[in-house]
């Protein structure tokens, strides 16, 4: 058969009866390109199979030092991914059943035809890639499961990224500060991701959303009796953090009672659950969040200020996602994409007008926002692009001038006017590459400019035309 040439792979045979090691051998090289290694002792077969990978094992079953079947064990053991064909003079059905039951792909019984054989290693071979393939594929979906992705291609995000690898191995404590929406649970959990714990659990505490009294016993558990209506044990979220990491989500809302506990569990990593008096010993990463301004609250005595510096070890900043605009194009097609997939609708691509709407709004609810106008465009999208009536259906959006924040107005005049033109050149840039799909020489003839001043501006502005490019074949 033609086919079975060019097919690479290697294939470990094992069989006491060196003829029959001589004649499997001709056989396949004879008629296909697999590479061939024999073995006529099992446990030598062993030695090969942990320095060696192979895609398939053919093994007897009847052998003197070790049995077909407890060699299957171990190459499952080794070499998990390899395919594994018994062959036995005593075909039974039951030795037969076993191999499979063991993990086995398939048996053949001796003596058999040439064309019988090739054809299960055929088969096995194309199995076995299927298998290798699919391992692959589910590793490479874990890794990016793993790796919650965090997009975004402004300075600010750059540098956030690059923080997280450097601090996610330490054990540090991390306080990660910004508005609502900004993306510091995404923070969080990246950082836990990417440490050395990232196959233990990350435990989140929303402070926010636990009512006084209860947050105690949440926190550390309870034992039985501490209370009316703690009828047994009852185990807290440190206790199910324990060895992973801890997340204090909100950590501003938290009662003065319970900051202090908070502190001591930080400080002496130990506590002792609600009622209980042995006190329990714990390993664990903490990392908090918060949306308000945790030195203001200091101030008002609100917030412990010992507890403001155990906590802000290292302190990672989310600016508002106005801030930084030039993430609102990247942002947007990576929730098209998502939400595309989910509605599982084909939407190519991002009205260029829709785009340019986008780029000026003022975002209070930053991120999340963002994704809900997205994923609302797409909802409602019946064409191939987003049109601007699919975001907002019911009403037409006002013309969005140019807005500042008004923050520029505290600011000196000549830095508030680098400010203005800062975000005038981000958001008129962004605009024209939109339109010109990432085209600089159209994009500047549109313009009116120079080609070489807006090549310079895009690279002032760290702007990266690739993502108005890829926007075409979306
Ligand atoms: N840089 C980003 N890349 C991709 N998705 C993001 C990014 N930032 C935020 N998001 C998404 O926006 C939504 C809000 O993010 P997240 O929950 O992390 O924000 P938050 O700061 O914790 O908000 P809140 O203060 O309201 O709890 C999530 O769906 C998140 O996946
Ligand atoms: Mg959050």
């Amino acid at each position: 058969m033609k086919s079975r040439k060019n097919m690479t792979g290697k294939i470990l045979i094992v069989d006491d009866e060196k003829d029959m090691l001589t004649l499997l051998t001709r056989i396949i090289t004879e008629k296909t390109d697999y590479e061939v290694v024999t073995s006529h002792d099992p446990l030598k077969a062993i030695e090969i199979l942990k320095e060696q990978s192979v895609n398939l094992v053919i093994t007897d079953l009847k052998m003197p030092r070790m049995n077909g079947i407890a060699l299957l064990d171990q190459v499952k053991k080794i070499q998990p991914t390899a395919a594994v064909v018994v062959m036995t003079a005593y075909a039974t059905i039951e030795t037969a059943v076993e191999a499979t039951r063991k993990g086995a792909f398939d048996y053949i019984a001796k003596p058999f035809r040439k064309e019988r054989i090739l054809l299960t290693i055929d088969n096995a071979m194309k199995w076995q890639s299927l298998t290798l393939e699919n391992s692959a594929l589910l590793k490479s979906l874990k890794q990016q499961k793993k790796f919650t992705s965090i997009i975004g291609s402004s300075p600010a995000i750059t540098s956030i990224l690059k923080k997280i690898e450097q601090v996610a191995q330490s054990s540090a404590t991390v306080l990660i500060c910004g508005k609502s929406g900004t993306g510091k649970e995404l923070v969080a959990k990246a950082i836990h991701h990417h440490s050395h714990r990232n196959d233990k659990p990350f435990v989140t505490i929303n402070c926010a959303a636990m009512p006084e009294q209860i947050i105690e016993s949440e926190l550390f558990g309870h034992v039985k009796g501490a209370f009316t209506g703690a009828w047994k044990d009852k185990k807290g979220l440190v206790e199910e953090a324990n060895s992973g990491t801890l997340f204090f989500d909100e950590i501003g809302e938290l009662s003065m009672v319970m900051q202090t506990k908070l502190l001591r569990l930080l400080q002496e990593a130990e506590y002792k659950p609600v009622g209980g008096l042995v006190t329990k010993y714990i390993d664990i990463r903490f990392l908090a969040a918060t949306n308000q301004n945790l030195t203001k609250l200091i101030a008002e005595k609100q917030f412990r200020e010992d507890l403001f510096y155990r906590i802000n070890v290292i302190n990672f900043h989310i600016p508002p996602l106005r801030d930084r605009r030039e993430d609102i194009p990247v942002l947007a097609h990576h929730f098209l994409e998502k939400y595309t997939m989910l509605n599982k609708k084909k939407i190519n691509r991002i009205d260029p007008e829709v785009m340019s709407v986008l780029m000026t709004q003022k975002w209070p609810g930053n991120v999340r926002e963002l994704e809900n106008v997205i994923e609302r465009g797409v909802v409602f999208c019946r064409s191939d692009d987003i049109k601007l009536s699919d975001i907002f259906p019911e009403k037409p959006l006002e013309p969005v001038s140019l807005h500042f924040d008004r923050s520029i107005y505290d600011l000196p005049f000549k830095e508030a006017k680098e400010n203005v033109i800062k975000t005038f050149h981000q958001s008129y840039i962004l605009s024209i590459l939109e339109q010109s799909k990432g085209n600089i020489s159209r994009a500047a003839e549109q313009a009116g400019l120079q080609r070489q001043y807006l090549h310079r501006l895009i690279k002032e502005e760290n702007i990266d035309v690739e993502t108005f490019r890829d926007s075409e074949n979306m």
